[in-house]
């Protein structure tokens, strides 16, 4: 069990604990020793009708939210990230938690980022919510995940052809961005701060590029159709870190020839 340092014993709650990252949460926080309640509709609680949340929460000190939704579309995004930040709030604040940490995508709230994907929108009125709540919220925003390319493969499917956004991020594995998370939650209470916590890959690559490499290393027949988006600010640039960030080591090569 994970303390303090000041006689406090440590729970953690990971909301969304059975997902891509959550599931990576859920286990660094155990090998850290820190005693941890998986939330996930699938484990019984509901965060966006609020089921089951106050059961969940009691006892606990730190929230960790990776909950996700899979919607481009703008209306169903706000709605559920509004929804969720704000029963976690609600619940937080019954239950004595003293800190949230939302994970959220890296320049996602600036508007010339969201308005080309509806998804961002929602993110960016999740941190809206956290922010204007009553409980101390820390901020980790990450950039891509090279498992995202795999995702965007699988999504928008035109006969043989998958059609994938030309984005430029600095993607980084997911378990990269989980450790980055865990680390966030442990830190001593009183060193949340306003500014985000911010992590993002060691190289500026494009999305459909790394879709591409990925579905020839797994010998898919899928040939992916790159999508140019260069005027918007997925691609020139507007999903790049600005200020201080903390680089992932892992390059896209490496990654993909650890996996199978
Ligand atoms: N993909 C990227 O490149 C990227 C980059 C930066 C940040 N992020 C952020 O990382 C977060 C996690 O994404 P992910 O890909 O790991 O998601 P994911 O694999 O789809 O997992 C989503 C999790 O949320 C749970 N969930 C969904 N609705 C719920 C509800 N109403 N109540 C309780 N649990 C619910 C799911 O479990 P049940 O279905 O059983 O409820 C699941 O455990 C997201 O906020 C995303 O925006 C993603």
């Amino acid at each position: 069990m994970e303390s303090t340092g000041e006689g406090e014993r440590r729970t953690v709650a990971v909301l969304g604990a059975t997902g891509q990252l959550g599931a990576r949460v859920v286990m660094h926080l155990r090998e850290r020793g820190v005693d941890v309640v998986e939330v996930s509709r699938g484990q019984g609680t509901d965060v966006c009708s609020g089921e089951g949340l106050d059961a969940a929460l009691e006892g606990v000190s730190t929230v960790v939210d990776c909950l996700h939704l899979a919607t481009l579309s703008r209306k169903r995004a706000v709605d559920f990230f509004t929804t969720t930040a704000r029963n976690v709030l609600a619940a937080a604040q019954r239950a004595g938690v003293s800190r949230i940490v939302c994970v959220t995508i890296l320049n996602a709230r600036e508007p010339e980022v969201h308005r080309w994907l509806g998804y961002y929108a929602g993110k960016a009125a999740q941190e809206q919510a956290y922010r204007a709540g009553p409980v101390p919220v820390t901020m980790v925003a990450s950039a891509q995940w090279y498992e995202l390319a795999e995702t965007l493969l699988s999504q928008m499917r035109i006969g043989p052809l998958s059609a994938v956004p030309g984005m430029r991020s600095r993607p980084l594995a997911v378990d990269e961005a989980a450790a980055f998370v865990v680390d966030r939650a442990l830190e001593p209470g009183d060193s949340a701060t306003s500014a985000d916590a911010v992590i993002a890959g060691p190289e500026v690559r494009d999305m459909a590029e790394l879709a591409r490499a990925i579905e020839e290393h797994r010998g898919g027949y899928r040939k992916s159709l790159r999508i140019p988006v260069p005027f918007s600010a997925l691609g020139n640039g507007g999903l790049l870190p600005r200020g201080d960030v903390t680089t992932a080591p892992t390059r896209f090569e490496d990654w993909l020839r650890g996996t199978s």
